[in-house]
């Protein structure tokens, strides 16, 4: 499927849900892979076809020791992509406080705010080129939760195009654990490019494991994995998953 194709579908899906229900909470996600999706939630915000003003939000992670106005601070970056361009109130949009004292009351805190918003109902996701969603490195419990992990040197590696120098990624961060983004209504995970190939393989084919933390969202019982030709290149059923969605019952959705 095209990127645009895939940004349509994962938008629809947070479209409806908003239409729904006004006061939905997203997950949202950064890097590369969802800005299509932001692109398409900002075009539809701004025909009016949509409105995100009673929307909630919550970020899957965050960068320690960056002051959540730093230009490379999660909260910062989707506040560029995202926020500022559709309707929704920048309040209602949390990340983990990746810079404060207390790390563990920081991540306390943050699983105690999805609480009580009621959980999350929409997840977004992508995926690292090491089977990661959010910062769940490899080695992950698929129990975890909110906490601080250290980041792989292929995270490090990948994620320094954001930098100004490698050596400026932080070296930990906090992120919703496995089983905080497990418990979320619904799970849309974007993959585009062969860089991601193997590890989508892992992921949907490969076994449930700490291995590849995405390989998680086979225990969910609505994920969805949006996916372009070269990042499912390496899938073994990719046909017979093309058949099934173009079968898919149109009253279904996502
Ligand atoms: C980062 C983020 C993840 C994201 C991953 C892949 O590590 N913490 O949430 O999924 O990068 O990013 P990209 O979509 O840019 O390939």
């Amino acid at each position: 499927m095209q990127g645009s194709r895939l940004a349509g579908l994962a938008a629809d899906a947070v479209e409806t849900l908003v239409q729904r229900r006004p006061d939905a909470v997203l997950g949202l996600a950064t890097g590369s892979s969802p800005l299509g999706v932001y692109d398409e939630l900002a075009s539809r915000c701004a025909t009016g076809n949509l409105s995100l003003r009673r929307a909630r939000a919550f970020l899957l992670d965050e960068y320690v020791g960056l002051p959540p106005e730093h230009p490379c601070a999660y909260r910062q970056v989707i506040e560029q992509e995202l926020v500022r361009r559709v309707d929704i109130d920048p309040a209602a949009v949390l990340g983990p406080h990746g810079g404060r004292e207390d790390l563990g009351a920081a991540c306390q805190d943050y699983e105690h705010a999805i609480r009580e918003a009621g959980g999350i109902d929409v997840q977004l996701l992508g995926i690292g080129t090491d089977g990661h969603i959010a910062f769940n490195e490899p080695g992950s419990s698929l129990g975890s939760r909110t906490r601080i992990k250290t980041l792989t040197a292929r995270t490090r590696q990948d994620n320094s195009r954001f930098f100004p120098s490698l050596g400026q990624v932080p070296r930990h961060v906090l992120t919703q654990g496995l089983a905080t983004i497990g418990e979320a209504r619904h799970l849309v995970l974007l993959a585009t490019g062969l860089a991601k190939a193997d590890a989508v393989a892992a992921a949907v084919e490969g076994p449930v494991s700490a291995r590849c933390p995405a390989s998680v969202l086979q225990l969910h019982p609505h994920a969805t994995i949006l996916l372009d030709e070269p990042a499912a290149s390496r899938l073994e059923l990719a046909s017979y998953y093309r058949e099934c969605f173009e079968g898919k019952p149109s009253w279904q959705g996502l």
